[in-house]
């Protein structure tokens, strides 16, 4: 269990930097994910982790990538419907260790009308894991209630998977964040949630997420959707790992995105 979590965090920061890929199980082929296997293959490269579902793993992720992988193993609802909360366990945890993957990652839906059912889902993943060795990762989610994202909702849905016994806990970041860090035992990493602004956003949540105690990022749309994925990763590995400001993240930023684009398989790891 403790190997397959150290795998996620290879540095010595202690924090990790994982890709979040796994959009398409609810949402489609989203923006700039519509070919996943071309989004990924010049990003795992510089990821801790790849967030993603096991069709993708299947069909996109060449079997020689040595990026841990985070498999997504919930699922069950998709944007057409209003209640996003009707998900079950779509894949095992025997078929994870079949895959090889660092974790298992499921959505928990805290005050959505199928909160109990997430919440089982998430003990029964925990019983299974606990039996085979495999990491637990809960995420918070929020379905389309975006609005929810607030510190007092998210201490409550972070603390209660740690109670149920998640090893690891994906949320977001909100104002007085660091609250929801303090009443949660495990270690949190912040989503991105959907494309912001600009760069800078993105590079400034990550900032405050790390400076108020995340141990990391999962993050996707702010990756993937800027026009210079590869360069947005590097200026986000900056502040994770090297604990960069803002401004010299920026800096990354800009001398990666004017750097000629390299093979993935030259890339360097
Ligand atoms: C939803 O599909 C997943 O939990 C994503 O992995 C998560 O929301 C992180 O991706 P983003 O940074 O795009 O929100």
């Amino acid at each position: 269990m403790r190997n397959r979590i150290a795998r996620m965090f290879p540095t010595g920061s202690g924090r990790t930097v994982m890709l979040a890929v796994d959009h398409g199980y609810f949402m489609g082929p989203t923006r700039h994910l519509e070919n996943a296997r071309a989004t990924i293959a010049p990003l795992a490269p510089h990821a801790d982790a790849l967030a993603v579902t096991r069709g993708i793993l299947r069909t996109s992720v060449d079997p020689s990538v040595s990026t841990p992988i985070l498999l997504r193993v919930s699922g069950g609802a998709t944007v057409l419907k209003e209640d996003l909360s009707h998900e079950a366990l779509t894949t095992t945890v025997k078929e994870a260790l079949r895959l090889n993957v660092s974790a298992v990652a499921l959505s928990v839906f805290v005050g959505a009308p199928h909160e109990h059912e997430s919440l089982v889902n998430l003990a029964q993943l925990v019983e299974a894991g606990e039996d085979l060795g495999m990491p637990v990762v809960s995420i918070t989610a929020v379905g389309k209630e975006l609005e929810k994202r607030d510190a007092r909702y998210l201490s409550l849905a972070c603390r209660v998977s740690a109670e149920i016994g998640a090893h690891l806990v994906k949320t977001y970041y909100c104002d007085g964040f660091s609250k929801v860090v303090d009443g949660c035992p495990v270690p949190i990493v912040v989503a991105g949630g959907p494309k912001l602004d600009s760069e800078q956003a993105a590079l400034e949540l990550t900032h405050h997420a790390i400076e108020e105690g995340a141990k990391g990022i999962d993050m996707g749309r702010n990756i993937w959707q800027s026009e210079h994925p590869v360069a947005m990763l590097r200026a986000l590995r900056a502040i994770v790992h090297e604990d960069a400001t803002v401004r010299e993240a920026l800096e990354v930023f800009r001398e990666e995105k004017t750097r000629p684009k390299v093979a993935p398989a030259e890339a360097p790891a």
